[in-house]
Parts: structure tokens; C-alpha cells; sequence
């Protein structure tokens, strides 16, 4: 058995899976490199722990997980998950934020974008064949926790080549979505 900490964004028990990423682990990310290569590249930007009681190709199987973004900024762009397809692209998954304020980023395989606002006790269903990727846009961590098929996989390599339909941006305090200019 596991003991969450649902608030905190935190998971205890044996087995729990770990990882983070920082400034320099999310080089291509961020739009303005300039401003990423100003900064310290040890800035915490964002933190996983999940579970995985089954194997990672267990068909039927489920997965469960928190993640914990930290606020902040990269030049106008707010600090945001990677973002991936699932590998097996029809898989869906839910995601619930339990503190803080953000947008989750929805691009289908066309590159047609939506999103959907998150705050304590949003619940957001990401369906199959649906790009997803968190930002925070407040002044706390954002905490989310996540519910996935054993099965589905990430597939990051796309977002990394073709980036998001769209990016959101800091403007004048408020957060702003706006269409990419880059992959
Ligand atoms: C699992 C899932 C989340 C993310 C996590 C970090 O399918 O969507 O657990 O893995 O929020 O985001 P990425 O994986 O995009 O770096
Ligand atoms: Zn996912």
C-alpha cells in the first residue's frame, strides 16, 4: 500500500518512482534561449513521483502519479512540463490539480490546440491521440496528480521536433496564449 500526501504532491511508500527536471535538462523547450542560457542551470523546474505496480507494457494495467511544477519563468514564458504523445497514441489519461493555477496544453495529431484552465480540483480528462503539456502560470507550485494506461508509453520526440500548437506567455502579469513561432 501507498500513503499520498495529496496536497503536498507527494508519494510514500516502496517502489515509488522519482524524477526531475531542471533548467538544463530542458534545453529546446523554451522558446527564448537566450534567456534559458542566463539562468542557473541547477533551477529546479519541475518534479514526478509515480507508481508503476504493474510492468510498463502491461496492457489493462494503470499507473498513478504526481507532479509538482515550481513557478517561474524563462524569459516571458512560464516554467511547463515537457509535454509528449502517449506512445500508444490512443490512450487517455486524467490529470486533477490540487494547488495552484495553470493551463493544460491540448494539441490533437493535426496540431489543432485547446486548453483548459487548472485549479484545486480541476479534473481534466486528456483523451487518445492528444498531446499534453502543464504550465504554470501562478505564483505557487502548481500540483497535479495523474492516473495512465501501464501501456501507453511517452512518445517526447515530437513535441521535441514540432513543438506545441501554442506557447503561453507573460503579458503584462497575465498569463497569455499565443500561436508558436517555433518548433
Ligand atoms: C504521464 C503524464 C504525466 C507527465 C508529467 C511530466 O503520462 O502525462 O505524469 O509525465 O506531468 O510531464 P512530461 O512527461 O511531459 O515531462
Ligand atoms: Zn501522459
Amino acid at each position: 500500500m501507498m500513503e499520498l500526501d495529496w496536497l503536498g504532491g507527494k508519494i510514500a511508500g516502496e517502489g515509488v518512482l522519482r524524477l526531475s527536471k531542471k533548467i538544463r535538462d530542458l534545453e529546446d523547450v523554451f522558446e527564448d534561449h537566450a534567456a534559458w542560457t542566463s539562468m542557473d542551470p541547477e533551477t529546479l523546474v519541475y518534479s514526478v513521483e509515480w507508481t508503476q505496480p504493474t510492468a510498463q507494457d502491461n496492457e489493462g494495467g494503470l499507473f498513478w502519479g504526481v507532479t509538482v511544477i515550481e513557478p517561474g519563468r524563462v524569459g516571458e514564458e512560464f516554467f511547463m512540463t515537457r509535454g509528449h504523445f502517449h506512445a500508444k497514441r490512443d490512450r487517455g489519461e486524467y490529470y486533477t490539480a490540487v494547488q495552484g493555477t495553470g493551463m493544460l496544453l491540448l494539441m490533437d495529431e493535426s496540431r489543432s490546440g485547446r486548453w483548459e484552465q487548472m485549479t484545486p480540483g480541476s479534473l481534466h480528462y486528456i483523451p487518445g491521440h492528444t498531446a499534453h503539456r502543464v504550465v504554470n502560470t501562478g505564483q505557487d507550485p502548481l500540483i497535479f496528480w495523474a492516473c495512465w494506461a501501464s501501456d501507453a508509453g511517452h512518445d517526447y520526440g515530437t513535441i521535441q521536433r514540432e513543438g506545441f500548437s501554442h506557447r503561453v506567455i507573460a503579458s503584462e502579469g497575465s498569463p497569455r496564449l499565443v500561436p508558436s513561432t517555433q518548433p
